[in-house]
């Protein structure tokens, strides 16, 4: 059977040494200045910025490019019950330069969507469970045009991708900090897979040291 088309992914973030994208109170400041350039590089080369719910909560983020010129992208939050604030950054901030799309469930109300919609928001329905269907989601992207999505998380959005094996690409700055906490959220958390042959394997391609940072980078091994 063919397989549904999806637009290529690329997991983007930036962990410590022990595997954590923000400390246990949600602290997410690990990158440097020179890794936000090459981070908003990355965007540049990108139809569209990806981001889970809790990241919108907690960090509020605006999901723009500072240093570079370029034509904007599409900022995609994945929101099953789509409860993100109305004033949230990524519905307020720039909406011309980077249109925002919300991913959600058949499960919502007509008149909860439409509040989204007068905002200037695209709304996608996908799936009738409880969360998104990420490849549904995926494939209503790609009947879009976008053709190329940045995932920057967090942790539990992750997750969702790996269990399904949508990530083709992978860029991750190891940072120098060594934070630790159960409850910190990590690079990956969710569920994870029984056994080492069960999870998808990747190929390092390059791998780059600057100072105390180090980037590597990985791309799927489909066969
Ligand atoms: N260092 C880095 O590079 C970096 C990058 C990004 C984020 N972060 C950090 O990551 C933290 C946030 O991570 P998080 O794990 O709390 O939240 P998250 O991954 O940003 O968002 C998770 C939420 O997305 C929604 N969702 C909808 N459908 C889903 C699906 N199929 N699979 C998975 N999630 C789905 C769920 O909420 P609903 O069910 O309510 O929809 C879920 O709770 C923040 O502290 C942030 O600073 C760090």
């Amino acid at each position: 059977m063919k397989s549904p088309k999806k637009p290529y992914v690329i997991l983007s973030a930036a962990m410590t040494i022990d595997g954590k994208i923000a400390s246990k109170t949600g602290d997410p400041e690990l990158s440097d200045e020179a890794d936000w350039k090459e981070v908003h590089k990355l965007r540049t080369k990108v139809d569209a910025i990806m981001v889970g719910k809790g990241t919108i909560l907690k960090d509020n983020p605006k999901l723009h490019i500072k240093y570079f010129s370029h034509k904007g992208y599409y900022r995609i939050v994945v929101d099953s019950h789509l409860t993100i604030p109305l004033d949230a950054n990524v519905i307020t901030y720039e909406p011309a330069l980077y249109p925002t799309i919300i991913c959600t469930t058949e499960n919502i109300s007509s008149s909860r969507i439409t509040l989204y919609q007068a905002r200037g928001i695209t709304i996608i329905q996908a799936g009738k469970g409880v969360k998104v269907d990420l490849s549904r989601a995926l494939e209503a992207l790609s009947d879009m045009g976008i053709k190329k999505i940045l995932l920057e998380g967090g942790g539990t959005l992750n997750w969702g991708f790996l269990e399904k094996d949508l990530i083709d690409e992978i860029r991750l700055t190891i940072a120098p900090w060594f934070v630790g906490g159960k409850h910190a959220v990590s690079l990956v958390d969710g569920e994870g897979f029984d056994k080492m042959s069960e999870c998808p394997r990747y190929h390092l391609i390059n791998v780059k040291k600057r100072e105390n940072y180090l980037t590597l980078n990985y791309k799927r091994m489909r066969s």
